[in-house]
């Protein structure tokens, strides 16, 4: 039994139970969700971008649309060679690459660029909101759609609760405890990640990881200050997966930006 704990890169260790961490994302809903806004704002959008597209679960629902040729990307090669492990396996066209969103280099323009489940919230200075959001105004077409979701101070202080000390078990191969904090002064939330590989037959532990994430927590009136000082205009900002206005008790804000 090893009782070395290796602390590793965001997304590395935690790639391979990433899908079960998340079992209870309804990927699909959201799928919906980002096509009815794509339908409303840019009917005839045929090619999709995906940023930070993780284990690439929400491109590959995109695809069963049959509606866009899809490229997604993520900073993490192992939550990548995940995506490329299940888009083999369902003969999925999707083009999957490693990308720093900070840092796109892509040799092709988009209709739309989306980019879900809080990955904004990883960006922790203006200057690196902006960065990204010049990055996507250099790979969209004319009249393109840049659709992405943050996390407000609200949903940390709720989230809080329910998400500290979680623990399960995956399939007798891993064990996994997740720790979150949420400093309200300086509206950082941590999420940290111990994971035990464990023998699949004694139930003993082989390794031990963990990653700490942390991300910064925005209110509304922040990001609309900063997308000010970019080429976007915003179209809508939304409340959580409706398609109605975003207010002061909104958890989850998917901003509609052209
Ligand atoms: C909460 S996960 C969301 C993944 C996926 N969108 C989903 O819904 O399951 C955040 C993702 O952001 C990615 N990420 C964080 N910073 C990044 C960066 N600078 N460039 C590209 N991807 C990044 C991580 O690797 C991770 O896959």
């Amino acid at each position: 039994m090893s009782n070395q704990v290796s602390t590793q890169k965001n997304y590395s260790a935690l790639a391979q139970i990433y899908d079960d961490v998340m079992v209870e994302v309804d990927y699909e809903t959201w799928t919906d969700y980002i096509d009815e806004i794509i339908y409303q704002y840019h009917p005839d959008a045929q090619s999709v971008l995906e940023l930070a597209c993780g284990t690439g679960t929400m491109a590959l629902s995109l695809e069963e649309l049959a509606a866009y040729e899809i490229t997604a990307t993520d900073g993490s090669p192992e939550m990548i060679d995940v995506a490329k492990q299940k888009a083999k396996s369902s003969y999925s066209d999707v083009q999957f690459l490693t990308r720093d969103f900070l840092n796109l280099q892509l040799d092709q323009n988009f209709d739309v660029v989306f980019m879900v489940f809080d990955s904004l919230n990883y960006l922790h200075s203006e200057e690196n909101i902006l960065k990204l959001h010049s990055e996507v105004r250099n790979v969209l077409n004319p009249g393109g759609l840049f659709i992405y979701d943050f996390t407000t101070p609200r949903n940390s202080r709720i989230a809080i609760k329910y998400l500290n000390n979680e623990s399960r078990r995956i399939n007798n191969l891993y064990r996994y405890r997740r720790k979150s904090t949420y400093n309200a002064k300086n509206r950082e939330h941590t999420n940290r990640f111990e994971i035990e590989k464990l023998n699949s037959e004694s139930g003993q532990v082989i390794e031990r990881f963990q990653e700490e994430h942390c991300q910064h927590i925005y209110t509304l009136e922040e990001i609309e200050s900063i997308i000010k000082k970019t080429e976007f205009s915003i179209l809508n900002a939304f409340d959580g997966f409706a398609l109605k206005q975003a207010h002061e008790k909104s958890l989850r804000i998917t901003m509609v930006l052209q």
